[in-house]
């Protein structure tokens, strides 16, 4: 499969989030404030949280290049850190020929704090990925996994 090809589709992706557009605009407008010297790379994410509230970040990068964080990350932070609980749905942009999905380190995030949430990855020509954090990181470990 080439890069520009469309991601396939997963199997029991969920249908676009009823907000999913607010959403998606939520996260292009985070994208403006990416951080990414380094990579060039700017990501944006917003998230919807139980109460009906929205959470945006964007990627932030070091010189001490590992230390930096994914947008998804920084937005899921910034979330919980004021009191979002129940994360209902994660939109994520790039600028990439084809959307994009969280990396591993994002998934394990996701999955012991958003686990029930769905998700949408987009691009500017509008390709759209739909799927879910249960599905990106199946067999997950959590807190429920230490007992
Ligand atoms: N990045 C994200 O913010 N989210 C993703 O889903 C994938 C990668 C960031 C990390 C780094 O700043 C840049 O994109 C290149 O990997």
């Amino acid at each position: 499969m080439k890069a520009a090809d469309p991601p396939p589709p997963a199997a029991h992706a969920p249908a676009p989030h009823p907000r999913g557009d607010e959403l998606l605009a939520a996260a292009w407008e985070a994208r403006d404030g990416a951080l990414c010297p380094f990579s060039k790379f700017a990501v944006g994410a917003a998230i919807l949280d139980g109460a009906g509230r929205v959470w945006t970040g964007a990627n932030v990068e070091n010189a001490s290049y590992t230390l930096g964080l994914c947008a998804e990350r920084v937005a899921l932070f910034y979330a919980l850190a004021h009191g979002a609980r129940d994360i209902q749905h994660i939109a994520i942009v790039t600028g990439a020929a084809a959307p994009s999905s969280p990396c591993g380190a994002c998934r394990q995030i996701l999955f012991e704090f958003a686990g029930d949430a769905t998700l949408t990855s987009a691009v500017k020509d509008g390709q759209q990925l739909h799927t879910s954090v249960r599905a990106l990181l199946p067999h997950g470990f959590d807190a429920s996994s230490l007992t």
